[in-house]
C-alpha cells in the first residue's frame, strides 16, 4: 500500500484492496485520514456491502435523512445527476452537516457511474483555511461561535428542495424543518487530530453567534473567499473504482456540474461523528506519522 500526500489537500492511496485490510493497513489509513481530512483511494471493487462495511470501521452509520436511497441498501444514499437534469448535488463549497447538532464525521464517496469527462469534486482543507488568516483575526475567530442550518437548503420552503423534490431526488422536507439550528465554534478542535480547523461555510452558516446576519456577512464573505484562494485546490479526477473520504471538520468539497446530458451517479455513505469542542488555544498534539507502512 502506498500513501501520496496530495498537493493541497488529502493523500492518495494505491496497492491496497479495502475488502482485505491488514491491520497495519487499517492503522496507516486511520493515522492519514486523520492528519490529512481526505484520502482519495484508487482502483477498488466494492459492493454495496463492501461500502457499507468499510464504512463501519470508522463509526456508526448516518442514514441520510433527505437523499434519495439506494433501493435495497437504505445506508446508501444515491447523489445522482441524469442526462435530463441541469442541477446537481453539492454543487457549491460546502461542508456536509454542519446543521446537525452533532454533525457527521465525514462521508465515503465510490463512484458507480461518470460521465466521459467532467464531474470532478474539488476539495480545499479548513486547516490550512484557519492557518491562512492573520494572528489577529485568528484571535478574533477563536473566542467565536457560529449558527449554522438546513431550512434554507433542504426545508419545505427552499427553493433548491423543492426543485429537487419534483424529481424524486431529495425529500423530507419536514425533518429540515424540524432541527432547531445548532451553534457550533467557528474554529473547532479537530476530534481527531487537535488542529484547529476553521469550521464555517457558505452553505449551511447563518451567522455568528450573537450578531445579525448583516454584521456576519462581510467576515463570512472574507473567510470564504480567502479559504479558497489562499491554498491550492485539489481536483480530484473520478475514475472507475475511485473512492474518496473525506472529514467534514477538514475539509469542504464542491462538485462540478460540467457535464450536461450525461449521467453521473456516485454511492454515499456517511459516518456519524462526535459533539465539536472549540479549540482553545492549546498546543495541539504532537501530528502522528501518515506514511504507510509500504504493505
Ligand atoms: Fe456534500
Amino acid at each position: 500500500m502506498k500513501i501520496t500526500e496530495l498537493e493541497g489537500v488529502g493523500a492518495e492511496v494505491t496497492g491496497v484492496d479495502l475488502r482485505q485490510l491488514t491491520t497495519s493497513q487499517g492503522a496507516a489509513l486511520e493515522s492519514a485520514f486523520a492528519e490529512q481530512g481526505l484520502l482519495i483511494i484508487r482502483d477498488q471493487t466494492l459492493s454495496e456491502r463492501d461500502h457499507l462495511a468499510f464504512a463501519a470501521r470508522w463509526g456508526s452509520i448516518n442514514t441520510n435523512r433527505f437523499f434519495k436511497a439506494h433501493p435495497d441498501f437504505a445506508e446508501i444514499a444515491l447523489v445522482g445527476k441524469e442526462p435530463d437534469q441541469v442541477v446537481n448535488i453539492g454543487g457549491d463549497w460546502h461542508t456536509d452537516h454542519s446543521y446537525d447538532e452533532i454533525p457527521a464525521l465525514g462521508s465515503i464517496l465510490v463512484a458507480k457511474e461518470l460521465p466521459d469527462v467532467g464531474g470532478e469534486t474539488w476539495f480545499v482543507s479548513m486547516y490550512r483555511a484557519f492557518e491562512g488568516l492573520s494572528d489577529g483575526l485568528k484571535k478574533l475567530l477563536v473566542g467565536l461561535s457560529a449558527v449554522h442550518s438546513a431550512k434554507h437548503v433542504f426545508g419545505g420552503s427552499a427553493p433548491y428542495m423543492q426543485e429537487m423534490q419534483k424529481v424524486a431526488r431529495l425529500g423530507r422536507p419536514e425533518l429540515a424543518d424540524a432541527l432547531s439550528d445548532p451553534v457550533h465554534p467557528v474554529v473547532v478542535r479537530h476530534p481527531l487530530s487537535g488542529r484547529p480547523a476553521l469550521y464555517v461555510n457558505p452553505a449551511f452558516t447563518l451567522r455568528f453567534d450573537g450578531w445579525t446576519e448583516a454584521e456576519s456577512k462581510p467576515l463570512l464573505d472574507y473567510l470564504y473567499e480567502a479559504a479558497v484562494a489562499q491554498q491550492k485546490v485539489y481536483r480530484l479526477v473520478w475514475h472507475p473504482g475511485t473512492i474518496a473520504f473525506w472529514d467534514n471538520r477538514a475539509t469542504w468539497h464542491f462538485a462540478q456540474n460540467d457535464y450536461h446530458g450525461q449521467r453521473r451517479m456516485m454511492h454515499r455513505v456517511t459516518v456519524e461523528g462526535v459533539p465539536l469542542e472549540p479549540f482553545t488555544g492549546r498546543p495541539h498534539k504532537t501530528p502522528v506519522n501518515h506514511r504507510g507502512p509500504g504493505d
